[in-house]
């Protein structure tokens, strides 16, 4: 770690110790959300917003549908509606638009208690590629707006692209705009000349590669922090690491709903994948129980601080 790894993992350290006190503090007025000016109520019963940096209130927890297809993905997508979820993660690269958009009718809910996000691959990078990919987006999900739309990946004219989404963005075709797989110095750049601040950055985001870095300086810059692969899709035996089986064990939880309590008290939107209905609905169980300080820190110390993910790099 170099000198200034090291001082931003302290500074962590110390902010997680200090909200960690605040919300044994806080207990029952719920603890300070991390990211938006909007306070998040750690008693949750049910699924809570952040509120974003242009102000529009995006659910903490949501549905992610990469490598559903087909109508496996139009019926998790439904299921998940119909048991409380109302985040939908795709991209155009998923292939599943489609399938996502007809889960969302087949669930009958009213598009404007949903969150949808898509997100513009690199093959669309650009100017006029992106106000391309965006209305190809739109048409296969069957929607007329889009709640967040994220440059997928900081490949190709980032530039042009982002002024392209501004002006989607302006002109009421999406209501919030940001990014996804950005390092600082792509962050910075962006920054240095967007006239619309992002309001997330989805990265890789779990017990294994807790992006304690990325935490600060998202944090800094008031960019809210959004985990894509919140189980790691399970690799390094995340599912049944003796930390986390020890710990869900105490709670009368499982594993997966460890996980995601952990992103859930540091403030962080996670938005797991599951086909199976079951597990659709266990993810949602995380909001009647509270790791303790202990756990949180039995879970810090099992940051690999690396990608699970490496091919992806
Ligand atoms: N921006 C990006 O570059 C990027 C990259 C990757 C992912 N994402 C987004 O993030 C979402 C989540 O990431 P991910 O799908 O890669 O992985 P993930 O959510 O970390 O893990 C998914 C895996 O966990 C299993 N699982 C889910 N709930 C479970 C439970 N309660 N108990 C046991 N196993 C469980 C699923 O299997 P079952 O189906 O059997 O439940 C699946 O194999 C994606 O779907 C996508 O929307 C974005």
């Amino acid at each position: 770690m170099n000198n200034q790894n090291q001082k931003n993992e302290i500074n962590r350290r110390r902010f997680l110790q200090s909200t960690a006190a605040a919300g044994i503090y806080l207990g029952l007025f719920g603890m300070p959300n991390l990211f938006g000016n909007e306070i998040m109520d750690n008693n949750a019963k049910e699924i809570t917003n952040v509120k974003l940096n242009n102000s529009v209130k995006m659910p903490i927890l949501g549905f992610g549908t990469y490598g559903l297809r087909g109508e496996v993905c139009q019926q998790s997508v439904a299921d998940a509606l119909s048991v409380g979820y109302r985040l939908i993660d795709t991209a155009k690269i998923y292939g599943n638009e489609e399938a996502v958009g007809k889960g969302i009718k087949q669930s009958g809910i009213n598009r404007k208690e949903l969150f949808v996000t898509s997100k513009l691959w690199v093959d669309d990078a650009g100017y006029e590629n992106a106000k391309k990919g965006f209305e190809e987006t739109l048409t296969k999900l069957g929607l007329d707006y889009l709640d967040l739309y994220l440059i997928h990946r900081p490949r190709g004219d980032v530039k042009g692209s982002w002024k392209a989404m501004e002006e989607l963005y302006k002109a009421g075709k999406i209501r919030a705009i940001g990014i996804s797989n950005f390092d600082s110095n792509q962050l910075a750049d962006l920054l240095s000349y967007a006239q619309v601040k992002p309001v997330i950055n989805q990265i890789e985001t779990h017990a294994y590669f807790q992006q304690g870095d990325a935490y600060n300086l998202l944090k800094k810059h008031n960019i809210q922090m959004e985990a894509w692969a919140p189980f790691a899709e399970g690799r390094n035996e995340l599912f049944t690491n003796e930390v986390f089986t020890q710990i869900a064990k105490k709670h009368s939880k499982t594993v997966a709903q460890v996980n995601l309590r952990w992103h859930y008290q540091l403030g962080i939107v996670a938005i797991p994948r599951s086909s199976q209905k079951a597990h659709i609905v266990e993810n949602l169980g995380i909001f009647d129980f509270k790791l303790d300080s202990g756990d949180m820190k039995a879970i810090e110390k099992l940051d690999l601080n690396k990608t699970q993910f490496p091919e992806w790099s």
